[in-house]
């Protein structure tokens, strides 16, 4: 039995997993900070690095708790090395560093991204390779070509802001607090998807390149106009919501069309979004292409998929040494 620990604490979640020989999640838990920094309106970065400081240690002994395993039973360590808030990786980083060291196991650097990209090959059907992958998050919104793991490429990036962060900013401008997405999802589903034609940026552009700027300034110039009341938010986050739906799934079923790949996954903490979730079954159905998305839980972020994407560079024969850095930034091309 081959038990990867996965640990991530690249942004405001300390999460820490346990996956048995690349498939079976036998603990994934977390502690979201995100009440903390809710009061300052957004991610406090000094904040983040000693919350997880103080929350990552007690979370480990309760993942293996959960996994009824003992620590001497843990063969590797997986930890994200990047993207991220240098300081909130650099915990996670050391502590995975110190555990390898001192069980004497193989320590691996994953990439956050990676984990996103193959966080549905934890479900059951799990997609084949290649794949079509749209990467919805608060920091990223791309398109990729999944050709195995470790062989990336991009077909299209944000040009601006993520969806993530739109819904984010839309959701502040609104006066409903932080996280937006989830509280944007909520009010969406009393609400009227087609009140408002707000703008579908780039949409008629060749190519899967997104923008979601133009689309933040329609709200705001909306909001100024109109002046909308508590009972009008429901029509106006369902029309905001459609926006960015619409056009995140027209992109990338074009590429699934384009590429030739009739599978297609979607993942990142937006992809949690209800709306996304019910129009991409309907869309791919219609389509015949084969629709993978990770459950919720390890749609946003978790350390299941950073235990995953390290299992998967193991069994390459990758190994990182004691002298791994983390990296605010990092290619992964
Ligand atoms: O992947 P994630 O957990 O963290 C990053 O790597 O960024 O994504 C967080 C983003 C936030 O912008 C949050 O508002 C958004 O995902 N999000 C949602 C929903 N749940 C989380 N956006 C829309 N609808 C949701 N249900
Ligand atoms: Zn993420």
């Amino acid at each position: 039995m081959h038990l990867v620990l996965g640990i991530e604490s690249s942004c405001d979640e300390t999460a820490c997993a346990v996956l048995e020989d690349g498939r079976n999640v036998r603990a994934s838990l977390l502690f979201s900070q995100v009440k903390t920094h809710a009061e300052f309106g957004g991610v406090v970065p000094e904040v983040a690095s000693r919350m997880h400081l103080a929350k990552l240690p007690p979370l480990i002994d309760e993942t293996l708790s959960r996994a009824g395993i003992q620590l001497g039973d843990i063969s590797a360590v997986a930890v994200t090395r990047a993207p991220g808030l240098i300081g909130a990786l650099l915990v996670g980083l050391s502590y995975a560093k110190a555990l390898a060291w001192q069980l004497g196991i193989p320590l691996v650097g994953v990439n956050h991204l990676e984990g996103h990209m193959l966080a549905a090959r934890l479900e059951d059907p799990q997609p084949e390779f290649p794949y079509i992958a749209l990467i919805v998050s608060g920091g990223h919104t791309a398109i990729y070509r999944i050709e195995r793991p470790g062989s990336y490429h991009i077909l299209g990036n944000t040009r601006d802001d993520a969806a993530g962060e739109a819904f984010d900013k839309v959701a502040k401008l609104l006066g409903l607090g932080y996280p937006g997405g989830i509280l944007i999802d909520r009010l969406s589903q009393k609400g009227n998807r087609e009140a408002i034609n707000f703008p579908r940026s780039m949409l008629h552009k060749g190519g899967y390149d997104f923008s979601f700027s133009g689309l933040k300034t329609a709200v705001l110039l909306h909001i100024r106009q109109y002046e909308p009341k508590e009972a009008d938010l429901p029509d106006l986050c369902a029309s905001f919501q459609e926006a960015v739906v619409d056009v995140l799934l027209e992109k990338a079923l074009r590429a699934v069309a384009d590429q030739g790949i009739p599978r297609l996954i979607i993942s990142g903490g937006v992809a949690a979004n209800s709306r996304l979730r019910a129009l991409a079954a309907e869309r791919c159905q219609a389509s015949g292409v084969g629709l993978f998305m990770a459950r919720p839980a390890f749609c946003t972020d978790n350390a299941a998929m950073i235990a995953y994407a390290g299992w998967e560079k193991l069994a390459r024969g990758q190994r990182d040494g004691l002298d791994l850095g983390a990296k605010a930034n990092e290619s992964l091309f």
